[in-house]
């Protein structure tokens, strides 16, 4: 059993920042031939330089003709597609009370966060099929798609969706031993959640605290994961949920006080008025 993607061929959407680009990275060093889709051209034409046996496609993959074209070129290229990482998902900075969201909040949401994973897998199934070697699909959804995110409703509803369509296309592609799993990340300092500018400055330790293993997460982290299930270590495993999220989902209720101690009662910082 080998951590080897030689001979593979691997699509990552969104790789032109964060966590996807770590894996098209990651994937890159272990030999996989890499595709990316990804929306901007500035993000492009750096991946370009830094990756140039890559086909990097400037698309957007809520656009269905702009993902079937990239298929095309794909399977003009390379004939194949072994690994699908649909890693585009964003909370678009929409916030507050379900009662008064708008109705475009809502599709935007669904468009980013659920809806390309249909169009890109409509697309790409039949070319992962071609091979007859079988292949993965890892889908990004998020910590908040296994628990209740106030007055984050609309993503939470959408990220909780992706644990369906991972588990539904596991059973339905498991003929063809196309395995399809899910990774769920927990707060993770990348374009989109860039830490420095979500906690305030100075509280960074007392926020780290609070996640069991002591810090927020690395894009990295979710290569690691992604090369397990992209690569034959994971060869039994389909319609599973990982969690990388350095314990936060299991122990959350749980957070270490200032003097390195568990408590699941509320630290009190500063002093009460009466
Ligand atoms: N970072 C976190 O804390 C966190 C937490 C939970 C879940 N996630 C999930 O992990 C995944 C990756 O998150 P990230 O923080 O690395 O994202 P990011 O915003 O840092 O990077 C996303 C990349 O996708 C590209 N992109 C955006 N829309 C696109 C489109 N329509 N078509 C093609 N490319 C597009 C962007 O240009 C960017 O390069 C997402 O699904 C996200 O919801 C992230």
């Amino acid at each position: 059993m080998r951590m080897d993607l030689n001979g593979k061929v691997a699509l990552v959407t969104g790789a032109g920042a964060g966590i996807g680009k770590s894996i098209a990275e990651e994937f890159a060093k272990i030999g996989a031939q890499i595709v990316v889709a990804e929306i901007d051209a500035a993000k492009c034409d750096a991946l370009r330089a830094a990756m140039p046996d890559a086909l990097i496609a400037e698309v957007d993959v809520r656009k269905v003709a702009e993902v079937e074209a990239l298929c095309d070129r794909i399977a003009e290229r390379f004939g194949r597609l072994d690994v699908l990482v649909n890693n585009v998902g964003h909370h678009l900075g929409i916030s507050g009370p379900l009662a008064e969201s708008r109705e475009e909040d809502w599709e935007a949401i669904y468009e980013i966060n659920l809806r390309h994973m249909f169009v890109v897998c409509r697309a790409m199934i039949p070319l992962m099929k071609r091979s007859g070697e079988g292949g993965s699909i890892i889908n990004f959804s998020s910590i908040e798609g296994f628990r209740g995110f106030p007055y984050n409703v609309l993503y939470t509803t959408f990220k909780h969706a992706v644990t369906g369509l991972t588990r539904g296309l596991a059973t339905e592609l498991a003929p063809d031993n196309i395995r399809v799993n899910l990774i769920g990340p927990e707060t993770t300092d990348s374009e989109q959640v860039p830490l420095d500018k979500v906690i305030p400055a100075g509280k960074r330790a007392i926020a780290d605290r609070s996640i069991p293993l002591g810090r927020f997460g690395r894009p990295q982290d979710h290569a690691g994961a992604a090369i397990f299930l992209a690569t034959e270590l994971s060869a039994w495993v389909t319609g599973s949920c990982i969690l990388v999220d350095g314990g936060g989902f299991n122990g959350n209720v749980f957070q270490r006080t200032p003097e390195g101690e568990w408590t699941n009662m509320p630290i009190v910082v500063g002093k009460a008025s009466i």
